[in-house]
Order: C-alpha cells, then sequence, then structure tokens
C-alpha cells in the first residue's frame, strides 16, 4: 500500500467543526482540493495549518471523514495499530460471547470500517470509497491477527451509493460458512453472516438482552423479535413469552433458536405488531414483561414526525397490555430520535395510557459500539427500562 497523500483545504468552520472532535467535513466547507476520490489526504485551513489526515471521497456529502489530527503517515502499520488499539478495546469481551463488533467505525476512529466477529467468521464493512479502496489490506490485516475461517462482506447497505460504491455481499477470505452457530451469554443462536439482516445479527443489543433477563418475569411479550434474542434471554426467568415480527424468515430462525436452547416456554409468531398489540388489547390479554424494539422509524428528518407517531402507538399500546409491577423495555435505534425526545414520546404514551411509569434504567447500545465524544452521529441506540407501578 502506498501512501500518496492528496491535499484538502477546508474553510474555517470545517476546521472549528474538526477541533470541536467531530470527524467529518461536509462538501461545503471544502476550499480547495488536489485528490482523487478515495485517497488518504491532509487536509488543513486556509491559512495553511495542518488539521490531520483524512479519508476523502469525491461524491458523498461527507467529503471528509479525519482519521488523525497529527500529520502522521497513513500507511499499512498506521492502520495495523489503529485496528489493533480497537482489538484491545475488546478484550475480555471473547469470553463472555462469540459475537461482537470488532470495530465500530467512527466510534473507534475508524472511520467508514465495520468489522463484525461471529465466532471465526468477520464480516467486513466498507462504507466509504477510501476504506473500499483499502478493502484488501483490511483482510490481509484481519486474516493476521485472527486467522478467521472466512471473512465476509456486507457490503449490500444503502449509504454506499451516496459513495457511489456497488451494493455487493460475498466471500472475501475462506468459504461461504453458510450458517454459523454462537453462543452469547450461554445463549446459542444460528446466524447467517451472508443472508441475515445487518451483518446476521443486532449486536448493538447484547447487553440490553443481558439486561432484560435482569427485569423480566411472568407472561413476556417480544415484540419485533428478530432471530429471539430478547425472548430466549428473558425465557428462564418468565413464566412464558411470545415473540413476534413480521418476517417469516425471522421467526422460523428464532424457532430454530429456541428448539438449540430447548426453550420450551417461547412461541414465536409471523405478525405485524402493530395489529398484534391492537389484538392483544381488544381480548384484555395482559403481560407482565414486554420488549419493543422496533426497527428505525425515522430513517432521515423528512420521516420524523410519522416516526413519532410509531413510536408513540406502540409504546401506548404497550403500557395499557402491562400488568401493575409490568416492566416495558422500549428501544429506539433511530439516530434522529435522540435521548430527551424518545423520553417525551414515552411520557406522553404513559400520559395517554393512564399509566404511572417509573425509569427503572436508562441504556444505550451495546460498550462494542462506543459513542465518539463530539461526534453524536455514533449515538443510535437509546433503550429504556420502564416500570409501571399504577
Ligand atoms: C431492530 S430489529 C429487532 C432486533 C431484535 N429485537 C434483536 O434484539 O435481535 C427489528 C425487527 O422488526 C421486524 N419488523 C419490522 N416491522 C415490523 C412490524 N410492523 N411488525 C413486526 N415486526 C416488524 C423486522 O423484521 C426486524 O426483525
Amino acid at each position: 500500500m502506498s501512501e500518496e497523500c492528496g491535499r484538502v483545504v477546508i474553510s474555517a468552520r470545517g476546521a472549528a467543526h474538526i477541533r470541536a472532535g467531530h470527524l467529518w467535513v461536509y462538501r461545503s466547507e471544502l476550499r480547495r482540493v488536489e485528490a482523487e476520490g478515495g485517497a488518504v489526504v491532509r487536509v488543513t485551513d486556509v491559512r495553511g495549518r495542518v488539521l490531520g489526515r483524512a479519508l476523502y471521497s469525491d461524491r458523498s456529502e461527507i467529503a471528509l471523514r479525519l482519521l488523525t489530527l497529527r500529520d502522521e503517515r497513513v500507511d499499512r502499520d498506521w492502520w495495523q495499530r489503529r485496528l489493533r488499539a480497537a482489538f484491545k478495546r475488546r478484550v475480555g469481551l471473547a469470553e463472555k460471547c462469540e459475537a461482537y463488533r470488532l470495530v465500530y467505525a467512527e466510534g473507534d476512529l475508524l472511520p467508514s470500517l465495520i468489522v463484525d466477529r461471529y465466532h471465526d467468521v468477520l464480516v467486513l464493512q466498507t462504507l466509504a470509497q477510501a476504506t473500499d479502496a483499502l478493502k484488501g489490506t483490511f483482510v490481509e490485516l484481519l486474516v493476521e491477527e485472527f486467522s478467521p475461517r472466512a471473512i465476509i462482506e456486507r457490503n449490500d447497505v444503502r449509504v454506499r451509493e451516496l459513495e457511489g460504491l456497488e451494493m455487493r455481499a460475498g466471500v472475501l477470505y475462506g468459504e461461504d460458512p453458510g450458517e454459523v452457530e454462537i453462543v452469547q451469554h450461554g445463549t446459542r443462536f444460528r446466524v447467517s453472516p451472508l443472508g441475515g439482516q445487518k451483518t446476521g445479527a443486532f449486536l448493538d443489543q447484547r447487553e440490553n438482552h443481558l439486561a432484560a433477563r435482569r427485569y423480566a418475569c411472568g407472561r413476556a411479550l417480544d415484540c419485533f423479535t428478530f432471530n429471539g434474542a430478547f425472548a430466549l434471554n428473558v425465557a428462564p426467568v418468565c413464566d412464558s413469552v411470545i415473540g413476534l415480527d413480521i418476517s417469516e424468515e425471522a421467526v422460523l430462525a428464532a424457532r430454530r433458536n429456541a428448539e438449540l436452547n430447548e426453550a420450551r416456554n417461547v412461541e414465536f409468531r409471523v405478525a405485524n405488531v402493530f395489529d398484534a398489540l391492537r389484538e392483544f388489547e381488544a381480548r384484555g390479554e395482559r403481560f407482565d414483561t414486554i420488549v419493543l424494539d422496533p426497527p428505525a422509524f425515522a430513517k432521515n428528518r423528512a420521516s420524523l414526525a410519522s416516526a413519532m407517531r410509531g413510536y408513540k402507538e406502540i409504546n401506548l399500546r404497550a403500557f395499557k397490555l402491562l400488568a401493575v409491577g409490568g416492566v416495558l423495555i422500549t428501544c429506539t435505534c433511530s439516530y434522529h430520535v435522540d435521548e430527551s425526545l424518545f423520553g417525551q414520546i414515552v411520557a406522553d404514551a404513559a400520559a395517554d395510557a393512564r399509566r404511572r411509569v417509573q425509569i427503572a434504567e436508562r441504556r444505550m447500545q451495546s460498550g462494542d459500539h462506543p459513542v465518539l465524544v463530539g461526534m453524536p452521529e455514533t449515538f443510535y441506540l437509546k433503550c429504556l427500562v420502564l416500570r409501571v407501578i399504577e
């Protein structure tokens, strides 16, 4: 890998943004570009002061993603050091779980690069021109570090279109592993890194799955269950669990995971949660524990109003279905719904349901998806554990 360093000059506003801890510079802040798309560039302000080195994209509105505040050579050894620093922050995790995020892009100062580990299979996402151009280097470094059975690329994500990159999923190293069995804190799952949602599982909820077990009891309902992770985690402490998902494929996988764990008190159903909650209510059913983990309803700012209505509706119906003393574990993975707005939506839902509710715990995405201070975009998953007291 050669070190051809282009140059980009940015506005005072762009420089201030970087100095405040953010990693992105928008195209509107560029003043001069002497670089090809996909290059590592030296970034300076209009007075020639060096701000650091960054990845440059000639297509995306996010034109620069800062790698380092230093004017240092970004070569293979640099990437190796940066990757190893991310791996080191996860030391100890592998003793408790076989699947976790090894590299969380901007959160790990490795912008637009994601690496997930599923036991001996690694999944790579290169989401910007420059990290995509370095894919071969990342595969080499990951093979050296982990000797994996296979490395899969899950570059079939829409954000790549903004970079002018094609959507692709395939095997980069080794052979197609098909389904991989993983044990997460004692619970067994079969996941499909090449075919499943995300890179095979919702690793960002790993710690919340465990937390749910501390609160759950009685009759439980896991809405938007996917492969059954919340349901199977709470099953040992509950009398019965119903898991719902609109995807038939997800429900089949969840049922197989239930068998794998010999969880006999769990039932998975294909259902639209919005309809199912209404039907439970019409039948006067009651639950002691409800989990709400919907997909991101607000994909962008424009869809915020309808997303808020969606979150309010499911939370309102969940509050109505809960028995006194019951627990609601409610999540949003919409970046645009921040903690304060989510809290407000939940409070409105509780008020409309005429329930009195305590916050037992405020939670977030798992620690292997670290939030970078100064970069709010790295914080997207909010989770509230609530107790209905009246
Ligand atoms: C964020 S994921 C859930 C992750 C899962 N709870 C976990 O912890 O692994 C959202 C899930 O909701 C499902 N889904 C989307 N819309 C739905 C709807 N209206 N009713 C039921 N499931 C839905 C998707 O198929 C997907 O599996």
